[in-house]
């Protein structure tokens, strides 16, 4: 092995890996960020990455590829593992492997490298995604097989070699962020049984700090795609962003769930997503007044499904892409204007509509004007009730 690239994200455990790996593999360390949340100092992020011993530093924005190649998809899958979480850290994962797989062949380096634990799902979404698109790549997990036992032990390493780790004390909380949303796992979350203190939160208000009034918006899709905020167009990025901002002052989009993991252990998790809950809602309520019933439930067992894969790390998978081209199937009709109410911790739905609606007042109407044929009932309910007219459940009586 000559030279590896490592998906290196600044902090204790990355920086270690890229001194650690030169002095256990003698290689060549060139590093790769990819920024799908924040976009931070690349110059500094770029010489801390060298600073730890690498020769070459990759630093992206892949914020619109993320959002429109992987958040939007999701998005039209509305994909939430276990009913709850709206995968943000799921998804990142395949993008951060397609990347990596991208550079190493530029680089023409031997080995991919990342910095997840032996017990998440990470790990699981990395290595697979990068097997499927170049299973001629080695593979490192230094965190799965180094002589570290706790931070402190990398710290002392990291001091020891001069390595550029912040002196700011870490959050007691493991993070993961990007612009659909933060996992926070780890420190006292871990007590199934304790309510996530205020300080675990970083993109909402809590319940009592969130204002007196409640917000409306209005969110409008073109063929699917969230394209205009209270009539404002935006592209998806800025609006994901600006409803993570708004959502985030009403407490919308926290979640806090038993989860279980690929790897077979149920964990603690805690989410921030205003903006995916607001666009999922949003999205959900705009196909139910589209798409005909049929439709509509079945869609909802793929969905659970299609979070799954996700989930468990099959992005690059034929299901997953003949599930996609399924949603993708119908979403021309997907447009009109959701209105929501911000409220208290909640959006609610309080508006819909859309030049495709299959809403017809006329025959929903119990009021004057009722165009629904009353007449034509009596007949439709009795063939319907013929296959289980008289059969066995007279004990039921
Ligand atoms: N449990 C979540 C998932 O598997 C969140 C993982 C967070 N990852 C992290 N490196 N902190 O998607």
């Amino acid at each position: 092995m000559k030279k590896v690239v490592v998906a290196y994200s600044g902090g204790l455990d990355t920086s270690c890996i890229v001194k650690w790996l030169k002095d256990k593999y003698s290689v060549e360390v060139v590093c790769f960020s990819a920024f799908i949340g924040e976009v931070p100092d690349k110059n500094a992020l770029k010489q801390k990455a060298i600073k730890c011993g690498a020769s070459k530093a990759y630093i992206e924005d892949l914020k619109p590829e993320f959002a429109h190649d992987f958040i939007l998809p999701a998005l039209w899958a509305h994909a939430r593992y276990e009913g709850k979480y709206p995968l943000a850290t799921a998804l990142g994962r395949p993008l951060i492997a397609k990347h990596l797989v991208r550079i190493a062949q530029l680089e023409k380096a031997d080995a991919v490298v990342h910095g997840c634990t032996g017990k998440g799902n990470d790990q699981v979404r990395i290595e697979v995604g990068v097997r499927t698109l170049d299973p001629s790549l080695k593979i490192i997990a230094p965190l799965r097989e180094w002589e570290f036992k706790t931070r402190e032990e990398e710290i002392e390493y990291a001091k020891k070699h001069n390595l550029p780790v912040s002196a700011t004390k870490a959050s007691p909380y493991s993070l993961d962020k990007n612009i659909w949303g933060i996992a926070i796992e780890a420190g006292v979350l871990e007590d199934a049984w304790k309510e996530p203190p205020q300080d675990a939160y970083v993109m909402t208000r809590a319940i009592d700090q969130t204002p007196k009034q409640a917000k409306y918006i209005e969110v409008e899709f073109d063929a699917g795609v969230p394209v205009k905020l209270n009539g404002t167009p935006y592209g998806l990025v800025d609006l994901i962003e600006k409803l993570n901002a708004i959502g985030g002052q009403y407490g919308v989009g926290r979640f806090d769930m038993i989860e279980n993991r690929l790897v077979g252990i149920k964990s603690r998790e805690v989410y921030e997503a205003p903006a995916a809950e607001i666009l999922l809602k949003a999205h959900e309520e705009l196909e139910s007044l589209v798409m005909d019933r049929d439709f509509y439930h079945y869609k909802r067992v793929l969905s659970e499904r299609y979070a799954e894969l996700v989930y468990f790390g099959l992005w690059f998978s034929p299901l997953k892409t003949a599930l996609d081209a399924f949603f993708a199937a119908h979403q021309k009709r997907v447009t009109g204007v959701i209105r929501l109410k911000l409220d208290k911790g909640h959006a609610v739905i309080v508006g819909r509509k859309s030049k495709y609606s299959l809403y017809h007042e006329k025959l929903a109407t119990y009021s004057k004007g009722d165009a629904f044929d009353h007449t034509q009932s009596a007949g439709f309910v009795k063939i319907w009730g013929l296959p289980y007219e008289g059969l066995d459940f007279k004990s039921k009586i």
